[in-house]
């Protein structure tokens, strides 16, 4: 089974082509340079970029997989969580195509080809049934238990999700947009001593919150005895040990031996290192690899295959989901 796959539900146009659980082939269009200069992603440009772009992609993507569109079997599509706008570029695509090749389409949502972004290219069968599920991105900040296909949530940010938490820090120090990965790069080999003493977070739930972490940041950068980069890196430790105070709780409470980390952040190099580091004798970790961390139409195409005996075929009246939760 061939499966074309469409993501646009933010600033990345990713189409995939899968025969069943294998990726032939993947190509991403980053919008981030027509964004740079905004500080964050402009919605109505992401729009018009994905219109411009996801031909052009898909016509690439089927002659890297060295394929004609007429064998495509299936198209999957992410149906949101994301921007209106975009996700919609997406879908009338998608119901076009399904339309002219007479072929059906499947809306999938896009948390769920996150947690499963962890495990493309394997069989069902590799999946832990059970298993704690982070999602950490630009958008969320998600804890929550799967079990099986289903999912539950345990908590979320009250406010900012951890990536946003990045991308705000950075800008404060006038760091290079997209900031995350340019924060881990630039304390990736680096050691520090007596790491500044920033104030933890640690709500009685499940939930995160990040705005605190963030106007800290904001008044040390004045702040003159505060040195950058240890700075940066006593933030990262911060935004992480938050996670991990939460893993903690939910493997105490749930006791359940499996860990899947995903989102943007997931490709984190401190965050990859120390999670082997506090649990690797607990837990069984599972991160995606890093080109399937960020967003991607490989994940959407593997959740359709996955999920393939269980999904009804959509409706060209169905629309995009902009606040789509999947518990
Ligand atoms: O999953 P993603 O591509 O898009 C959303 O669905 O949000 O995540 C993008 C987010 C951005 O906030 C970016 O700064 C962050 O992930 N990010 C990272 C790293 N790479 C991307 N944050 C920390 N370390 C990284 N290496
Ligand atoms: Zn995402």
């Amino acid at each position: 089974m061939k499966i074309l796959a469409i993501e646009t539900s933010c600033d990345d146009t990713s189409i995939a082509i899968l025969e069943n659980n294998i990726v032939i082939s993947t190509v991403i269009y980053s919008q981030i340079n027509e964004h740079k200069k905004f500080g964050g992603v402009v919605p109505e440009i992401a729009s018009r970029i994905h219109s411009k772009k996801i031909f052009l992609l898909i016509e690439k993507a089927l002659s890297d997989a060295n394929i004609n569109i007429k064998e495509i079997d299936k198209i999957a599509v992410t149906g949101g969580p994301g921007l209106i706008g975009t996700l919609q570029v997406g879908l009338i695509v998608a119901k076009t195509l399904s339309l002219i090749l007479n072929i059906p389409f499947y809306i999938i949502n896009h948390l769920e080809g996150h947690i499963y972004s962890a495990f493309i290219g394997e069989e069902e069968s590799f999946i832990p049934l059970n298993a704690i599920f982070l999602i950490i991105s630009g958008g969320h900040t998600i804890i929550g238990i799967k079990n099986k296909f289903e999912f539950k949530y345990l908590g979320e940010t009250r406010d900012d999700a951890i990536g946003e938490t990045y991308d705000k820090v950075a800008k404060i120090f006038n760091l290079p947009y997209p900031s995350g990965k340019y924060i881990d790069e630039l304390l990736e080999y680096k050691e520090f001593d007596n790491l500044y003493d920033i104030p933890k977070v640690n709500l009685k739930n499940y939930d995160f919150s990040y705005s605190g972490l963030k106007t800290w940041m904001f008044n040390a950068s004045k702040k003159e005895e505060y040195k950058k980069e240890k700075l940066l890196f006593s933030f990262q430790k911060q935004a992480i040990e938050q996670l991990f105070l939460k893993i903690e709780k939910a493997y105490k409470e749930f006791n359940i031996n499996n860990l899947i980390i995903v989102g943007g952040v997931s490709s984190n190099s401190y965050l990859r290192k120390e999670t082997k580091n506090r649990f690797k004798d607990k837990l069984n970790i599972f991160f995606p690899k890093k080109i399937y961390s960020t967003d991607n139409a490989a994940m959407i195409g593997y959740t359709y295959y996955l999920k393939r005996n269980k999904l009804k075929e959509s409706l060209y009246s169905e629309d995009a989901k902009p606040n789509w939760k999947i518990e």
